[in-house]
């Protein structure tokens, strides 16, 4: 299923992390819904990949490298969108970091790194497209990739689970602070999203996939479309009316655990 080609038609968008993974999924989906792109990451090669990909889709793209624990990089990023397209409507805070180890064996720099990607790069984010997304004619849009992880405790993930409820609370922040600006800010909550680094450094590298779809009411991993398509709604005019949002996508997991984050045996039903 897709959207409608002009359902973003006239709106640019920043992605960080937009040359993989989740981040390319919205990319293609905001593409295919009419907006022009920027994506900013650290790789450059990968982001000329993905931006001639858009390019072949026959949207307007083009890539900034850009470290979002850099401050002054992230506000490049977006001066260089406004530049080139003439203004920015939305936002998507998605770059982040993770890898599983325990916090008694987690550095001290370990931990600082996931949390300055996550939490501070998504702050960086916020404060560098500001002024931009409240100037936006469609009414600005500022969208953190979250986790339904985050608020349950997150073993083995001590760093990325409190920088994603930091992001949380930023977001629930900003949705008080901007309203009056027109401006929109939502988290999306993936669940597990197949096909891509997140599942195979969290669950696929530990062994943990079997059981982690057990966990998962649909049975299946999402795919970078099912949040793409979260994204393109929410960033439409369709969701002009949400802010202070969590949409959780993600097959019914978070639904379907205990409070200790243990999955439940199967029942005969789900097989
Ligand atoms: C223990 C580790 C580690 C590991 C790194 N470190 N990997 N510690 N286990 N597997 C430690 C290092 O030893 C170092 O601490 C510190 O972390 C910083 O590591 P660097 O390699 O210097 O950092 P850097 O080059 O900046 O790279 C950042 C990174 C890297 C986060 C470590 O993995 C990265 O670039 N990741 C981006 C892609 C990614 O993570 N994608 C998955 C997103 S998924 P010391 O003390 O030695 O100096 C996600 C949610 C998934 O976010 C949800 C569930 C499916
Ligand atoms: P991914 O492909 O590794 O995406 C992470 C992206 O962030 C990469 O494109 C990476 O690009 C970029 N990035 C990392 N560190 C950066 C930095 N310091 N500065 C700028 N860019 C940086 O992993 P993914 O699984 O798609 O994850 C995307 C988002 O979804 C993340 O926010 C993640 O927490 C969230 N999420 C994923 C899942 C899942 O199932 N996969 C579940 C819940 C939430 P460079 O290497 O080029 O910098």
């Amino acid at each position: 299923m897709t959207f409608t080609s002009d359902a973003l038609a006239g709106r640019v968008a920043l992605i960080t992390g937009g040359g993989s993974g989740i981040g390319f999924g919205i990319a293609k989906a905001f593409a295919a819904a009419g907006a022009k792109l920027v994506i900013a990451s650290r790789n450059e090669e990968r982001l000329e990949g993905a931006v001639a990909q858009l390019k072949d889709m026959g949207a307007e793209a083009m890539a900034v490298t850009c470290d979002v624990r850099d401050p002054e990089a992230v506000k490049a990023a977006v001066e260089a969108a406004v530049t080139a397209y003439g203004g920015l409507d939305i936002m998507i805070a998605n770059a982040a970091g993770n890898f599983v180890v325990s916090a008694a064996d987690m550095s001290t720099n370990a931990w600082k790194t996931v949390v300055d990607i996550d939490l501070n790069g998504t702050f960086y984010c916020a404060k560098a497209a500001y002024p931009a997304l409240k100037a936006s004619a469609h009414g600005g849009r500022f969208i953190a990739i979250s986790t339904t992880r985050a608020l349950e405790g997150w073993p083995g993930c001590a760093h990325a689970g409190a920088a994603k409820a930091g992001i949380m609370s930023l977001m629930r922040t900003l949705c008080g602070e901007w309203g009056k600006d027109g401006i929109r800010c939502n988290t999306i909550a993936p669940g597990a999203i197949g096909d891509t680094e997140g599942v195979k450094r969290i669950y696929e590298d530990s062994g943990r996939k079997e059981l982690e779809l057990s966990s998962i009411p649909l049975g299946t991993f999402g795919k970078t479309s099912d949040i793409a398509n979260a994204a393109v709604f929410l960033c439409s005019d369709a969701g002009q009316y949400i802010t202070g949002a969590d949409l959780v996508v993600d097959g019914g997991r978070n639904r379907s655990r205990s409070s200790t984050g243990v999955a439940l045996p199967k029942t005969e039903a789900a097989e």
